[in-house]
């Protein structure tokens, strides 16, 4: 029977681990202050914001909410970032994204300052993961290796392959798992015989977003699957990009969603505000 990674428990035993640190930090007098900043009102963005808020609360971390009109210009929020990068009682600052159109992502983060990035989507921040410098690491792929080392899943010598190469997940990803000793192939939408280069992995990691798309076929027998994957389908259900029945038979653990990887994303983001002031 394969083991069922439960990210729900890992992340709760997390965000436990960081309330305590919160409140020795306090007893120093040291407190957390989180900045988010929410352009516009995206029904999905605002449960990730409020979710974000909520785990401040829980761990004992200040957030202090920017809810600006979408008519924001870009002029504007970079003067608030400047503002909030001066600030010393700021310690995190977070942008959630997507932004509206008129306004340029990259430029939004690269304002951001390096100290503040708990998100870790700086172009600093992402240099310094690659050559093994200090500096916030991308929250997903953190909670990804916190889930296999918390699983007792060994990392070392194994073959890993990514399949998907976004800057938030599949990239820093890679450079974590290479980190972490294991061989690493970073596959995509162009990579030929797909199924028989996922074949080859002792870990697999799966950010496509693609529902289902990850089938038994693409599974070694034994293998551990982490599905990073979230949609909904025709009957409202949340499902991955594995197709967690077809899979479960071949691996020897796998990632349910939901209650696998995304719980610990908000972990990993209140454990980058903790470090902030560290
Ligand atoms: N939008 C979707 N995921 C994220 C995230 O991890 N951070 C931010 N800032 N925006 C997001």
């Amino acid at each position: 029977m394969a083991q069922v990674i439960d990210g729900k428990a890992i992340s709760a035993q997390i965000k436990e681990e960081l309330k305590e640190k919160v409140a020795k930090l306090k007893a120093e007098g040291k407190e957390i202050s989180l900045a988010v900043i929410q352009v516009g009102n995206d029904p999905a963005s605002s449960v990730y914001v409020n979710n974000k808020k909520k785990a401040c609360e829980f761990i004992g971390i200040r957030s202090l909410a920017y809810e600006l009109e979408e008519s924001i210009s870009e002029k504007e929020l970079v003067e608030l970032i400047e503002q909030l990068n001066e600030k010393e009682d700021v310690h995190g600052i977070l942008v959630q994204l997507p932004l509206p159109a008129h306004i340029d992502e990259d430029k939004i983060i690269k304002t951001i300052s390096p100290l503040k990035d708990v998100d870790g989507f700086h172009p600093q921040s992402v240099g310094a993961l690659c050559i093994g410098q200090k500096g916030f690491v991308s929250c997903t792929p953190a909670g990804i290796i916190q889930l296999l080392k918390r699983s007792g899943i060994e990392i070392a010598g194994k073959e890993c392959v990514v399949i998907g190469r976004s800057n938030i997940v599949g990239k820093p990803m890679g450079i974590l798992m290479l980190r972490e000793n294991a061989t690493v192939t970073i596959a995509h939408s162009k990579t030929k015989n797909l199924k028989e280069v996922c074949k080859r992995a002792d870990i697999l990691i799966a950010a496509v977003g693609k529902p289902k798309m990850i089938t038994g076929e693409y599974v070694k027998e034994g293998a551990v699957v982490i599905d990073v994957g979230i949609h909904r389908n025709e009957n409202n259900k949340l499902c991955g990009d594995v197709d967690y029945e077809d899979v479960y038979p071949h691996c020897s653990a796998i990632t349910p969603v939901p209650g696998g990887v995304g719980p610990m994303t908000i972990a990993m983001l209140m454990n980058n505000c903790v470090e902030s002031v560290q």
